[in-house]
C-alpha cells in the first residue's frame, strides 16, 4: 500500500476562524476527515501533520524518505517565504503536491509567487477544500502511473 504523508503548514490550525472571507468556514479537522476518507477510498494510507514551525517541517520531509511514497503540503505562509522548505523537498526526492485553498495568483504580489512549487510535482490552488482532494488524487494517480513523477 502506498504511504502518503500530509503537510499543513503555519495558521491552518485555526481555519473555520481565521480570515472566514478568504478561506471560508472549513475546519483542518473537515479537511483532514475528508482526506482520509479520500485515502480509504484510493487504498492509500495517509499520515498527517500540522505545524506552524519551519524547522518542524523540514524534519518532517527530512524524514520522510524512508517512510512515505509521496507528500501532500499546504505550507501556507511559507509557500513565499522558505528556500528551506524547497530544498527539503528536494533533497527528500519525493513525489509532492503543493496545495493552496485560495487562489494565490489573485492575491497580494507578495503571495504570487511560490518558492516551493518549483520542487512540486504540480500545484492546486483555489478551489478551497477541494484543492486537498484534488491535490491527493493527483498525487496517487502519479504514484501509480509513475510517467509523471
Ligand atoms: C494559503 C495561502 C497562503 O498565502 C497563506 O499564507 C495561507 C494559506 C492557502 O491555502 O490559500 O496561510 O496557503
Amino acid at each position: 500500500m502506498k504511504r502518503i504523508l500530509v503537510i499543513h503548514g503555519p495558521n491552518l490550525n485555526l481555519l473555520g476562524e481565521r480570515e472566514l472571507d478568504i478561506y471560508g468556514k472549513v475546519t483542518i479537522k473537515e479537511i483532514n476527515e475528508a482526506i482520509k476518507k479520500e485515502a480509504k477510498t484510493s487504498k492509500v494510507e495517509v499520515t498527517i501533520h500540522q505545524s506552524n514551525h519551519e524547522g518542524e517541517i523540514v524534519d518532517l520531509i527530512g524524514k520522510a524518505r524512508k517512510k512515505y511514497d509521496g507528500i501532500l503540503i499546504n505550507p501556507a505562509a511559507y509557500t513565499h517565504t522558505s528556500v528551506a522548505i524547497r530544498d527539503a523537498i528536494l533533497a527528500s526526492s519525493l513525489p509532492t503536491v503543493e496545495v493552496h485553498l485560495s487562489n494565490i495568483y489573485k492575491r497580494e504580489s507578495f503571495r504570487q509567487q511560490s518558492l516551493t512549487a518549483p520542487a512540486c510535482l504540480g500545484q492546486v490552488s483555489g478551489f478551497g477544500m477541494e484543492s486537498y482532494i484534488l491535490g491527493f488524487q493527483g498525487l496517487i494517480t502519479s504514484l501509480k502511473d509513475n510517467k509523471m513523477s
